[in-house]
């Protein structure tokens, strides 16, 4: 009955909830520290987005809109990529979509069909794999090198050009790694794009994120190759549940228009995003408050304290994070055979202490022996949860 797309279809950082909800109904507490929702911690969306929101209900704003986004919203985003980035983009080049979600399966399916390649980093963030393999794409792994931070190995990436490759997607910062590409291996991935007369698909919800390093947009980097932009107001802006993100084209010479109007196609065929929820994006770009940088000062310390507490554990290692909000520690299971890998180990800590983590080989292949673990929770909660996982190691 239901079809071979749709049966195949996974997506590791929720999956692990159902084992999750199991737990809970014996009566344990779960702490859930596998979903990337700020909001669920102690970030709350700022009152003046949420008065805006409600301003646009009240106002009745509440009709279908405009298929790529309404017209003021897409020229505040084109202002603000613009002056953030130093990108020549105009309001044009602007789609309004339901998350970066839907930015990536819009893409997605317009470029990929009878298993058209798309290069995405290894590990993965798991939509990437998913929807490229729904789209019946093949997603191929380039390989980020952990021993060093995380970096994209371009050789790898190199020699994984082929035929069929359509795209290179980078996601920087990167999750699950936190890792940041340097300016110089973002460059050399445009230009890899470039010989092959690739298309870039670049998500960059995390920019804002960031702790000792610098962002740059990749686009920065592009004189010509045509990059396709996803970013949002789940992360930044503490609105997880509202489902607001969009994409850009830069583009200057013009080479993916035809992809820009088939896009477009897909979004009039899936009429429009939220209403309201674009009067209070309007609102948080005109009015930047200081929930970001609050934001990030505070993940500092928790991202600090979480690097420490597994550093100190004998069989893990860990690369600290640039970036985002997860760490990806290595478990080395020959220091603990009682688990064959790490899938086994995340399933046994969340039935034994209640502590919800991610798999490393939901991320794709490079991501086996890992786990990915947020750090948005308060410090007293983390030292809890270190403590509770120190315990379960010995
Ligand atoms: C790398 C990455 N891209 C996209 C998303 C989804 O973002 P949105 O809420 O805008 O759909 C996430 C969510 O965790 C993410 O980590």
């Amino acid at each position: 009955m239901v079809s071979r797309r749709l049966r195949e279809l996974e997506y590791p950082i929720r999956d692990i909830a159902v084992i999750a909800d199991e737990v809970k109904k014996q009566g344990k507490n779960v702490i859930h520290l596998n979903i990337g929702d700020p909001v669920k911690y102690d970030f709350k969306t700022p009152a003046y987005i949420c008065n805006a929101m409600a301003r646009a209900a009240l106002d009745g704003q509440n009709f279908y809109v405009d298929s790529l986004g309404i017209p003021e919203l897409r020229e505040e985003i084109c202002k603000y990529e613009r002056n953030k980035n130093s990108i020549d983009i105009a309001t044009d080049d602007i789609l309004v979509t339901s998350g970066v979600t839907e930015a990536i399966f819009f893409s997605l399916s317009a470029l990929l069909e009878n298993r058209d390649e798309l290069l995405v980093p290894g590990p993965s963030y798991p939509l990437y794999i998913s929807y490229s393999k729904f789209f019946d794409g093949v997603p191929v792994e380039y390989r980020l090198d952990e021993e060093n931070g995380w970096e994209p190995d371009i050789d790898d990436l190199r020699s994984k050009i082929s035929d069929k490759t359509k795209a290179i997607l980078m996601g920087t910062p990167n999750n699950p790694t936190g890792g940041l590409f340097s300016n110089k291996q973002v460059k050399e991935i445009i230009d890899l794009a470039g010989e092959h007369d690739l298309v870039v698909i670049s998500d960059e919800i995390y920019d804002q994120i960031v702790f000792e390093k610098q962002y740059s947009c990749p686009a920065s980097y592009s004189k010509d190759v045509p990059i396709i932009g996803m970013n949002g107001f789940s992360k930044a802006h503490l609105a997880t549940g509202w489902r607001l993100g969009y994409l850009y084209y830069y583009d200057p010479e013009n080479k993916i228009e035809d992809l820009k109007e088939n896009i477009a196609k897909m979004a009039r065929a899936r009429l429009c995003a939220n209403s309201i929820a674009q009067y209070a994006a309007i609102e948080a770009l005109r009015n930047p408050g200081p929930h970001t940088d609050e934001m990030v000062v505070k993940l500092r310390q928790r991202r600090d304290y979480s690097y420490k507490r597994l550093r100190q554990i004998e069989g893990v290692s860990v690369i600290n994070a640039d970036g985002a909000f997860y760490l990806f520690p290595k478990i080395d299971f020959k220091e603990f055979p009682k688990w064959n890998n790490d899938k086994e180990f995340v399933v046994d800590l969340l039935r034994t202490t209640g502590i919800c983590t991610v798999y490393g080989s939901g991320f794709g292949n490079y991501g086996k022996d890992h786990i990915r673990i947020t750090f948005l929770p308060d410090l007293d909660t983390l030292e809890m949860v270190y403590n509770e996982i120190e315990e379960f190691l010995k």
